[in-house]
C-alpha cells in the first residue's frame, strides 16, 4: 500500500467508526449528537470513496445498513425447552443407519416415521396464551432467543388468535420456519440491487433479514409466512392431547395454526425412501425453498426414550437433498435494461445442467456484486440455483486462469437505445434516462399486465414482445384499444387465441381498482403496499398526478423517497399524456378515500367466536380497527359485540351467561358494510 493508499484507508475507517457511533446514539440511545445532514454528509464522503475505490469497501461498512445493528436492540427471550438443532444426513444409505439405529435404541417396539419437507427459512417460537398470539422469539443459541414478538405479528398467515376448541390448550408453544416464496425473494433482491444494496444470498437470509428487522413495518411489507412443524413447552408431561408428530401437525392446524404441508407417516425404509423421490421430485413446485426432508419418530412417547444429545434429538434426523451446484464458464456479460432504466448486467454462461435443469444466464445484480465477485469473462465459476428457480455464480476458480480472462466494462451508453446513462443519487446501479428506450417500454409493459400490475390473462412477456415488434403497442393503454383485426395477422395467433385475449384485456379493464392500477405504473418505490395507501387518499390518478410531495408525505409510511419518485413520475409529460389515455379510453377506476370515512365502529369492543366463511379472522379484524373498532380475544363484560361463526366455542355460553350482543356473519358483513 503507498501512502496516498494508507490516507485513503484511515479516513475510509475514520468515517465508518465516527458513523457507527452516531448510528448508535440515534438509534440505539435514541439521543443523536450531530444532525441528520451532517450525519447525511458523513454517510455521503464514506460511499463516494467506496465508489470510487472498490477495494476500499467492507462488507460491514455503515454503507451497506441503514441504522446499527439490530441484534442489540432486540430484547432476549427464554425457550421453556432448548431449540434444538437436527443432525444432517446427506444419502439414503445414512437414513437407513438412522433408522436401525433408532430400532435398536428402543427394542421391542414398532417405531414409524413422520417424514415433511425441511423448509429453509428461520427457526421461531410463539406463543398463544389463552388462545391469542402473546409472543414470538428466534432459536438464537438454543436456549435463548431474541423477541421478535411485533414483527412475528405482520406475518400475513398467522393467526393471532387460535380457532376455538373445546380442548384449546390454555398455553401453547408453537416452533416453526418462517420463510418467503421463491418468487418473492427474487423480487426483493431485483429491488435491492436496484438500490445498490447488497442482495440476500437465498431464501433463507431473506427471510432472517426480514424477521430481525427494528421497524417491524419493514417487517410487514415483506412477504413472510410460517408453518409450523412442532410444539415447545412440557411436551414430554402430558400436557397436550397428542400422542404423536401426526397428531401435532393435524392438532395444530385445527387450531388454525398452518403447518408444514405433505407430512406422511411412513413405517420403514422403503416408504420413506418413495417418499424421498417423491418430494425430491416436487421440490421444484413448491413456492418456497426446500433443501431437504426431516424425519422424526412419530410417537411421542418413543420419542422420550430416545432422548437428545447435546445439540439435536436422537429421534429425529435432517436428510438434505443433493446441492444444486454445477461448473461452468462465462462466456460473456451482457447488460439488460429493466423498466425503471436499471442497466442489470447477466452473465451468459457455457449451459450446464443444474438439478435436471439446463442454466445458461445468470443475473449478476449490479455492478458492486460484480466487482466483489472479481467475476471475469472467460472465467470459470461456481454456479447455484439459489432459491430453485435463479440461477447465481457464486465464484470464478481463480486458480484457473490463463489471461485469456478480460475484465468486464460496464457500457457509458443504454445498450438497447444508445441514449445516455447515469447514477442517480449516489445509487450504485445505472441506469438509461431515455424514458422512451425500447427495453424500458417492453419492461414496463410486462410489468403492467403482470400479477404485480393489472393481472392480464394470458397476456404475457413473450405477447407483449410480439405486439411491441409489430408496432402494435406503444403504451400501456395501447392494449386496451387492440381489437382482433389487429392480432389476427401475427404469427401462431389464431382465431380463438385473439378472441381470448381480447376477452382477457376487457375483463382486466372491468376488474381494475385504483391500488391496481397505481400499483400497474411501476413508479419506483410504489408497490401495492404504497399503491393501496395512495388510492385511500386520492380518488383518481388525475388527483393523484398533481400532488406535490409535501401532500404525499402526510400519508402514512410515505416518506421523500417514495414522495419524490412519484412527483417525478409524473413530472414527466408521457406518464402525464398515459393518464389523460387512461381516461379516454375508460380505464378510470375510483376509489372512496378510508380516511375520510366515519368509524361505524369506534370505541366498539368485538369477540369472534368460531369460524368465519368470508373472511379470515385477519381480514375481519383488520376491516374493524379499519372502522375505529378493536378485537378482543377474550370475553369480559366490556364487549360491545359478539359475532358467532360457524362451531363457536364455549365463549359463546359465556357471551350468553353475560348478556352481551350477539350477532352472526351476515349481520357482522353488513355492520362492516361488505
Ligand atoms: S423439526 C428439535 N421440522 O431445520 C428440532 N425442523 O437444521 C426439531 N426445519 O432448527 C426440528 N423444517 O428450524 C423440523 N419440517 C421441519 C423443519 C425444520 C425446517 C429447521 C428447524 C431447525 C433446522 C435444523
Amino acid at each position: 500500500m503507498n501512502k496516498e493508499q494508507e490516507k485513503l484507508k484511515a479516513r475510509a475507517e475514520e468515517l465508518r467508526r465516527e458513523i457507527n457511533y452516531h448510528n448508535y446514539r440515534y438509534y440505539v440511545l435514541d439521543d443523536p449528537v450531530i444532525s441528520d445532514a451532517e450525519f447525511d454528509s458523513l454517510l455521503a464522503e464514506l460511499k463516494a470513496l467506496e465508489q470510487k475505490h472498490p477495494w476500499l469497501d467492507h462488507p460491514a461498512s455503515p454503507t451497506k445498513k441503514v441504522g446499527a445493528e439490530p441484534a442489540e436492540a432486540f430484547s432476549t427471550m427464554k425457550h421453556s425447552l432448548p431449540m434444538y438443532s437436527l443432525d444432517n444426513s446427506f444419502s439414503l444409505q445414512e437414513m437407513r443407519e438412522f433408522v436401525r439405529r433408532i430400532k435398536k435404541n428402543i427394542p421391542g417396539t414398532e417405531p414409524s416415521f413422520w417424514v415433511e419437507p425441511k423448509l429453509d427459512g428461520l427457526a421461531v417460537e410463539l406463543i398463544f396464551d389463552q388462545g391469542v398470539y402473546a409472543a414470538a422469539s428466534t432459536r438464537g443459541d438454543g436456549y435463548t432467543g431474541e423477541d421478535v414478538s411485533a414483527n412475528i405479528k405482520t406475518i400475513r398467515n398467522l393467526p393471532l388468535s387460535l380457532l376455538e376448541k373445546e380442548n384449546q390448550p390454555e398455553y401453547l408453544e408453537v416452533r416453526g420456519e418462517v420463510v418467503i416464496p421463491k418468487q418473492d425473494f427474487l423480487r426483493l433482491n431485483d429491488l435491492k440491487a436496484q438500490r445498490g444494496e447488497k442482495v440476500f444470498a437465498n431464501p433463507r437470509n431473506a427471510a432472517a433479514g426480514s424477521v430481525r428487522q427494528l421497524d417491524p413495518k419493514i417487517t410487514a411489507s415483506r412477504p413472510l409466512y410460517f408453518f409450523a412443524y412442532g410444539v415447545g413447552l412440557k411436551r414430554f408431561k402430558g400436557d397436550y392431547q397428542w400422542n404423536s408428530q401426526e397428531e401435532i401437525s393435524t392438532g395444530l392446524r385445527d387450531l388454525g395454526v398452518p403447518v408444514v404441508q405433505k407430512g406422511k407417516v411412513c413405517r420403514n425404509e422403503q416408504e420413506i425412501e418413495a417418499c424421498y423421490e417423491q418430494q425430491f421430485k416436487e421440490r421444484e413446485q413448491s413456492s418456497f425453498e426446500i433443501d431437504g426432508l426431516v424425519l422424526k419418530v412419530n410417537e411421542l412417547k418413543l420419542q422420550e426414550k430416545l432422548g437428545f444429545t447435546s445439540r439435536a434429538p436422537r429421534w429425529a434426523l435432517a436428510l438434505k437433498f443433493p446441492a444444486l451446484q454445477g461448473r461452468t464458464i462465462i462466456k460473456d456479460i451482457h447488460v439488460q435494461v429493466g423498466r425503471t432504466g436499471v442497466l442489470t448486467p447477466v452473465a451468459i454462461l457455457e449451459p450446464v445442467k443444474i438439478g435436471g435443469v439446463v442454466v445458461s444466464r445468470a443475473s449478476l445484480h449490479n455492478e458492486n456484486e460484480l466487482r466483489a465477485k472479481d467475476l471475469k469473462i472467460g472465467d470459470q465459476v461456481l454456479v447455484q440455483r439459489a432459491g430453485d428457480v435463479i440461477p447465481e455464480v457464486l465464484k470464478p476458480f481463480k486458480e484457473e486462469r490463463n489471461g485469456t480472462q478480460q475484465e468486464f466494462v460496464f457500457p457509458d451508453k443504454c445498450p438497447a437505445c444508445s441514449g445516455p446513462v447515469s447514477r442517480l443519487n449516489q445509487e450504485v446501479a445505472l441506469r438509461c434516462l431515455n424514458m422512451s428506450c425500447p427495453a424500458r417500454l417492453e419492461q414496463g409493459l410486462i410489468y403492467f399486465v403482470s400479477k404485480n400490475g393489472l393481472d392480464i390473462d394470458g397476456l404475457g412477456r413473450k405477447w407483449i414482445k410480439i405486439l411491441i415488434e409489430n408496432g402494435l403497442v406503444h403504451s400501456p393503454a395501447d392494449i386496451f384499444r387492440l381489437d382482433k383485426k389487429d392480432l389476427l395477422p401475427l404469427e401462431r395467433m389464431g382465431e380463438k387465441s385473439a378472441q381470448n385475449l381480447i376477452a382477457s384485456v376487457s375483463e382486466a379493464r372491468k376488474k381494475a381498482t385504483l391500488p391496481k392500477l397505481i400499483a400497474a405504473l411501476g413508479i419506483q418505490h410504489v408497490g401495492s403496499e404504497t399503491a393501496k395507501k395512495l388510492a385511500e387518499n386520492f380518488s383518481n390518478l388525475d388527483e393523484l398526478s398533481v400532488a406535490d410531495e409535501q401532500t404525499l408525505q402526510k400519508i402514512e409510511d410515505i416518506g421523500p423517497e417514495v414522495a419524490g419518485s412519484i412527483v417525478k413520475f409524473f413530472s414527466n409529460p408521457d406518464n402525464q399524456n398515459l393518464v389523460q389515455e387512461f381516461k379516454h379510453i375508460g380505464l378510470w377506476p375510483v376509489h372512496r378515500p378510508e380516511s375520510g370515512k366515519e368509524q361505524p365502529l369506534k370505541g366498539q369492543k368485538i369477540l369472534f367466536t368460531g369460524g368465519l366463511q368470508n373472511l379470515t379472522r385477519e381480514q375481519a379484524t383488520e376491516r374493524v380497527e379499519s372502522l375505529g373498532g378493536k378485537v378482543t380475544g377474550s370475553v369480559s363484560g366490556n364487549i360491545n359485540i359478539v359475532v358467532v361463526g360457524e362451531n363457536p366455542g364455549s365463549k359463546l355460553d359465556k357471551a350468553r351467561n353475560l348478556g352481551l350482543k350477539i350477532i352472526n356473519e351476515d349481520d357482522f358483513l353488513e355492520l362492516i358494510g361488505s
